[in-house]
């Protein structure tokens, strides 16, 4: 049996903490040299006309990004990994590595609003089409085809709203005519599921949310199939992108312990949420875990666990006002965007211009949240008497 064959079968922990370390390869150091480099020394011109060494210039890679990009790449079981500056450039890069001038992309309703914004600002332009669909279509996305279809972007659960995706039914109708299949897979992170699997092809991470999991850098991974390696690595290489070291250095420490940090947000996101339901200004719950979601079935086959972002509605005939003096009186909770750090978070769901192919509530009122790894106890408290001031 090869290393890497012996590599694939161990268990996800000690993946996360073994993978793209070699200890023996630098003086038996336990974590690689964070390099701060750009120019590469040859021995000779013969080695450097012929590219006859490991690195030949910084921007290509280095000892740093090799390490974070070959643990991801033995964890989601991918042909190759790249790595990018945030999660929202490597949701371009990977889009735009797999479509060209006169194709048709069709991407999840429920996707991230910028991602929403990059697809409906740049790919017209570049005379791709862009068209969105419900998020719940399944297998039924052939319906959707066209002849130059060439990529299916999917999400799950959805952003703000938590859909979940059959993204196995609709990667498999994909592939029938060819067509690329990209996962934004951020909200598992690549612990709990891993898309490669059951057929995407390019399967993204925010990397500042879980992966670095301190809110302290941005950082995005593209982890490629077989069929979509190429086309990311000669983009990757050609828009000359690049991660600075002490990210990279970063998201591979963040990486080591996310397992650890995963269980405690799954936890204490349960017992937030076993309280909030028995709230009475609540209305419905959204966090796929929970049996009770739409979404829970799709859940339970693909992904092996949930992370800390979740949402509520507030029960109809909640004023905005009466939403957003709630999301003013917590005090633990940050108003803040991104997600994935240690701390708890709160955002307004606004969802206007976010949705075309499917409904929204305009008078609906929701909350995302992000529970941290602060005692849930507190954030408990903290919700109750945010609502004690906004209702009572
Ligand atoms: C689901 C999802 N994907 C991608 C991103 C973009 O990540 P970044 O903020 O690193 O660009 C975000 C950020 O909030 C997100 O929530």
């Amino acid at each position: 049996m090869s290393s890497s064959d012996s590599r694939s079968k161990l268990k996800p922990d000690t993946q996360l903490a073994h993978a793209g370390r070699d200890p023996l390869g630098f003086h038996g150091f336990v974590n690689p040299p964070v390099v701060h480099a750009s120019t590469v020394l040859y021995p000779d011109v013969g080695t450097m006309v012929t590219g006859g060494q490991t690195y030949s210039y910084a921007r290509r890679g280095n000892p740093t990004t090799d390490s974070l990009e070959g643990a991801l790449k033995e964890i989601e079981g991918a042909a190759g990994v790249k790595l990018a500056n945030s999660g929202l450039n490597a949701i371009a890069l990977a889009i735009l590595s797999c479509v060209k001038a006169g194709d048709h992309i069709l991407i999840a309703d429920t996707a991230y609003g910028p991602t929403r914004h990059f697809a409906d600002t740049f790919l017209p332009g570049m005379n791709i089409a862009v068209e969105y669909y419900d998020p719940l279509i399944g297998a039924d996305i052939k319906s959707l085809f066209r002849p130059e279809t060439t990529a299916v972007f999917t999400e799950a659960p959805g952003s703000l709203t938590f859909e979940m995706q059959d993204v196995p039914a609709i990667a498999a109708a994909a592939h029938e005519i060819d067509a690329t299949v990209l996962m934004d897979n951020t909200w598992a992170s690549p612990l709990f599921c891993q898309p490669i699997a059951f057929g995407v092809d390019l399967s993204i991470q925010a990397g500042t949310k879980y992966i670095v999991g301190h809110s302290d850098v941005m950082l995005g991974t593209i982890a490629a199939s077989e069929k979509a390696w190429k086309g990311l690595d000669t983009l990757h290489g050609a828009m000359g992108s690049h991660v600075a070291p002490d990210d990279v250095f970063l998201g591979l420490r963040g990486l080591r312990t996310l397992s650890v940090r995963l269980e405690r947000h799954q936890r204490n996101t349960r017992i937030a949420l076993d309280w909030l339901k028995g709230q009475e200004q609540i209305g419905q719950i959204r966090y796929p875990a929970l049996e009770t979601d739409p979404g829970h079935a799709l859940w339970k086959r693909d992904f092996s666990g949930a992370s800390g972002l979740c949402g509520f509605d507030f029960k109809s005939g909640t004023t905005q006002e009466q939403a957003y003096a709630f999301l003013d009186a917590l005090t633990l909770f940050g108003l803040g965007y991104s997600w994935g750090g240690f701390e708890s978070l709160a955002i307004p769901v606004r969802l206007k211009g976010m949705r075309s192919a499917t409904k929204v509530d305009p008078d609906l009122q929701s909350v995302r949240l992000h529970i941290g790894l602060e005692d849930p106890e507190d954030l408990i408290k903290d919700m109750a008497h945010a609502f004690d001031k906004a209702f009572g």
